[in-house]
């Protein structure tokens, strides 16, 4: 399988390149960017690893990569500043976003292929990329809280000094500020939280304000996540390139699932080689249920207000 990364010369596209070297699954990566020659030293310092790695392709250039890549990966976008909102990124983004969909259109990617956005705000990005490209809506997905997801986990796992591979815990709704962590079947080593020593209501909710503010944390301290946006975005990626089905929690149009419709948010997908195979109604406390449609009419707000910048 062969992965284009749009916006790859940069910390989050790099980062999905390396994680997706790492876990050896994929055939082909295709590094692409505005910066063509730090494209060309990304892959080239990518190549380099390769004899301890795997046996991929490991090229860059432009959007002639386009037409034969199975997932086309876009990354590219101006970095949220520490105090900034991803809402408030939109203006900003959503124009030079428009001009890559534009790109990636006319330079005629396989009816087959999917396309994962990466860029923020990535619901509506998300939602603009299924309006505006010619594929099945069910073949655009957005990266959405599957990042925020790991994060959780990561931080519960510290909290309780457990494995956190062992800690099973989901964010649904927007990659934003209006994200909803999922306290009704969130566990650790199949035991309920509450049954861990010290486990509360303030432990909860001290775990998830610092979960939500992690992107905005990272980027006071290092200016941008990479390393675990790279780990989710191979997450999803090898879930397709091996028609895994896993059920993820990443962005798409949806049609109904938690009676929410025309908006990309994050709800239980499955996702194989196809894109969105199914979405999950899964059972949630009456006021998780609240907060998912919460989030939906958020990001329908905004998604109405682009609209009318850009046009339907
Ligand atoms: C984050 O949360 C980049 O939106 C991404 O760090």
């Amino acid at each position: 399988m062969k992965i284009s990364i749009i916006g790859a010369g940069g910390l989050v596209g790099s980062c999905a390149a390396y994680a997706l070297q790492c876990g050896g699954v994929v055939r082909e990566l295709a590094l692409l960017d505005v910066n063509a020659e730090l494209a060309a030293g990304q892959a080239l310092d990518l190549l380099h690893g390769g004899p301890s790695t795997a046996d991929q392709v490991i090229t860059s250039g432009g959007y002639e990569h386009i037409p034969t890549s199975d997932v086309i990966c876009i990354t590219a976008g101006l970095r949220r500043k520490p105090d900034e909102s991803r809402l408030d990124l939109i203006n900003r983004n959503v124009d030079l976003f428009l001009s890559i969909l534009a790109d990636v259109q006319s330079a005629g990617p396989k009816d087959d292929a999917i396309v994962l956005v990466v860029s923020n705000p990535v619901d509506i990005l998300t939602y603009l990329a299924a309006q505006r490209l010619k594929l099945c809506p069910s073949r655009v997905i957005g990266l959405g809280t599957q990042l925020d997801t790991i994060r959780f986990r990561s931080l519960i796992a510290q909290h309780l000094k457990a494995p956190p591979t062992q800690v099973s815990a989901v964010i649904l709704g927007e990659h934003g500020d209006s994200m909803v962590p999922i306290w009704s079947s969130a566990t650790c080593a199949g035991l309920p939280l509450d049954k861990f020593p010290g486990w509360g209501p303030n432990v909860a909710t001290q775990l998830f304000e610092r979960t939500k503010g992690s992107g905005a944390e990272v980027i006071k301290r290092k200016g941008g996540a990479g390393f675990a946006v790279g780990i989710a975005i191979r997450d999803v990626i090898e879930s397709i390139a091996l028609d895994s089905r896993k059920i993820l929690p990443v962005s798409s149009v949806q049609d109904g699932c938690c009676g929410i419709r025309d908006v990309a948010l994050s709800v239980p997908t499955v996702v194989g080689r196809r894109g969105v195979v199914d979405r999950l109604e899964i059972d949630l406390w009456p006021k998780e249920m609240q907060a998912l449609r919460r989030s939906g009419q958020v990001l329908r707000e905004t998604v109405e207000t682009v609209l009318k910048r850009v046009g339907r």
